[in-house]
């Protein structure tokens, strides 16, 4: 059966699109028939993260009844099949979010999984994308705005009926004035089933257009991702953890 989650946050910026590219890219490698699909309507940028060429058909083509949401699914070299949204101002002029739910039903079926790449805010366009999806994957950083505005989404998935699959806890930099995870799991009320620390790696990735998975697949940060997605699919897996120590960093720089 096809899990449809959507990824979504309240704030902007704390890594909804990165925990997409990167989780959809782990479940296909660990075989899970994934698809991931921009409901970011607004800005859309799933496709720069994961490094698909600019593609005839979009979400919005389909939203606007123009095409099938098969014309519009790219399949990544990975095998991860990808739905951009269109990037010119006249896509969004003339979509509206409104048949998300009739078209996210279409992708139901086939695939394991459908990987949601939601806007921030509870605008209309969230809103539609949670409610249209099954599951809630909620992405925050360990710091007060962005729980809070995590918290009002969770709120709104659980008045819509959308169960809410755990917390990504993205950005962590284990200083001391950051929110520790227990701390976010009383204030969110939900599990954190991924921590993800701060790392410059994940940026590099994005600068090759690449999710980190794909760019270093074996790096601590890939790792953690990876065992993320093990856990959803039901997979074993035991990531490996361990950070580089000082020589094998200046080593890697050299490289
Ligand atoms: N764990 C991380 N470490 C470092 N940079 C990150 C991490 N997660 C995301 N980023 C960076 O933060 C920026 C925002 O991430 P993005 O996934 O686009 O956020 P959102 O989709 O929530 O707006 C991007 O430049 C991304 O590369
Ligand atoms: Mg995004």
């Amino acid at each position: 059966m096809t899990r449809l989650i959507c990824v979504s946050s309240g704030k902007g910026g704390v890594g909804k699109t990165t925990t997409t590219a990167n989780i959809g890219a782990a479940l296909s490698q660990f075989g899970a028939d994934t698809v991931v699909l921009d409901a970011n309507l607004t800005n859309p940028n799933l496709g720069f993260h994961i490094g698909i060429p600019l593609y005839p058909k979009t979400l919005h083509d389909v939203l606007k009844g123009d095409a099938h949401i098969t014309e519009a699914m790219y399949i990544h070299d990975s095998g991860l099949r990808v739905v951009p949204a269109g990037l010119s101002v006249e896509d969004l002029r003339d979509t509206s979010p409104d048949n998300l739910a009739d078209v996210l039903l279409d992708t139901v079926g086939e695939p394991d999984f459908v990987l949601v790449d939601s806007a921030a805010g509870l605008g209309n366009e969230s809103i539609n994308a949670i409610e249209a999806s099954d599951e809630l994957l909620v992405v925050t950083n360990p710091n007060l705005p962005a729980v809070t505005d995590a918290l009002k989404t969770v709120n709104v998935a659980e008045e819509a009926g959308t169960k809410i699959m755990g917390v990504v806890l993205n950005m962590v930099k284990g200083h001391d004035s950051e929110l520790d995870t227990s701390e976010v799991e009383s204030m969110i009320g939900y599990e954190v089933v991924a921590e993800i620390p701060h790392h410059e790696k994940v940026e590099e990735a994005l600068s090759m257009k690449k999710p980190v998975v794909h760019h270093e697949p074996d790096h601590h940060v890939s790792e953690r991702f990876k065992g993320a997605a093990a856990d959803m699919a039901g997979f074993e897996y035991e990531p490996d953890l361990t950070e580089p120590g000082l020589f094998e960093q200046l080593l890697g720089r050299f490289r």
